[in-house]
C-alpha cells in the first residue's frame, strides 16, 4: 500500500512537471506526439530486388531521403551533399545506413533507381515498390508528397526535403534541413553514429 501510495505521487509530480514544461514552451506535447510517431509499417523493395520493412532498418541508425529521379534541383542536390558528408565521415559512415525512397514509384523502377543512386555514392541504397505501398511509406514517415501534372502526360513531385535521421532502434532524432550547412549535417551524422 505504501509503495502504490509513492507510485501515485510520483506519477502526479512527473504529470505537473510535463505540463509545466509545455505550457512554459520548455517541451510540446503536441510536437513530442508527433516526434514519437515518425515512422511505421512499410513493404517496399531495395533496388538489388529484396524486400525491405520497417523491422529491416532497425539494427544501425539510418538516415531516410524521400525524393525522386526526375527532381531538377532538390534531389540531386541533396544526394550530392550526401555523397560528401560520407566521403568526409571516413569509417565512420560505416556505422550508418543512407537511404533514398522514391516518391515516384511509377517512374523510378529498381533499374533507374539504382543507376540514380548508385552514381552519387554506391553506399546509398535506393528504395521503391508499388505506389501504394509507397504511401504508405511517406505516410508513416509524414513525408509531405504531391503528384503535379505539367505539359501533356507529363507531371513532377512536390515533396518534403528533410533528410530523417532515425536511430538505431528506428525512433526519430532529428532532421538535416534542405540548404542546412554542411558543418551542421556533418555533426547531426556524427551525433547519429555516436
Ligand atoms: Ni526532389
Amino acid at each position: 500500500m505504501k509503495k502504490f501510495r509513492l507510485f501515485i505521487w510520483v506519477t502526479i509530480v512527473v504529470l505537473v512537471a510535463v505540463l509545466a514544461m509545455d505550457r512554459f514552451g520548455v517541451f510540446s506535447l503536441k510536437e513530442a506526439a508527433v516526434v514519437a510517431s515518425i515512422g511505421g509499417p512499410f513493404n517496399l523493395i531495395r533496388t538489388d530486388g529484396s524486400p525491405i520493412t520497417q523491422d529491416d532498418l532497425k539494427g544501425k541508425p539510418h538516415a531516410i531521403f524521400f525524393g525522386f529521379t526526375n527532381c531538377p534541383e532538390v534531389c540531386p542536390t541533396t544526394l550530392f551533399e550526401v555523397s560528401g558528408w560520407l566521403k568526409q565521415m571516413g569509417d565512420d559512415a560505416d556505422k550508418l545506413v543512407f537511404y533514398f525512397f522514391t516518391v515516384d514509384p511509377e517512374r523510378d523502377t529498381k533499374e533507374v533507381l539504382s543507376e540514380y543512386v548508385g552514381a552519387f555514392d554506391p553506399r546509398i541504397i535506393g528504395v521503391t515498390g508499388t505506389p501504394e505501398n509507397m504511401t504508405q511509406a511517406t505516410t508513416a514517415y509524414r513525408v509531405y508528397v504531391r503528384k503535379v501534372p505539367e505539359e501533356g502526360d507529363e507531371y513532377t513531385v512536390d515533396h518534403g526535403a528533410s533528410i530523417y535521421l532515425m536511430k538505431a532502434d528506428g525512433s526519430f532524432s532529428g532532421t538535416i534541413a534542405y540548404g542546412e550547412s554542411g558543418d551542421s549535417a556533418l555533426q547531426k551524422l556524427k551525433n547519429l553514429v555516436k
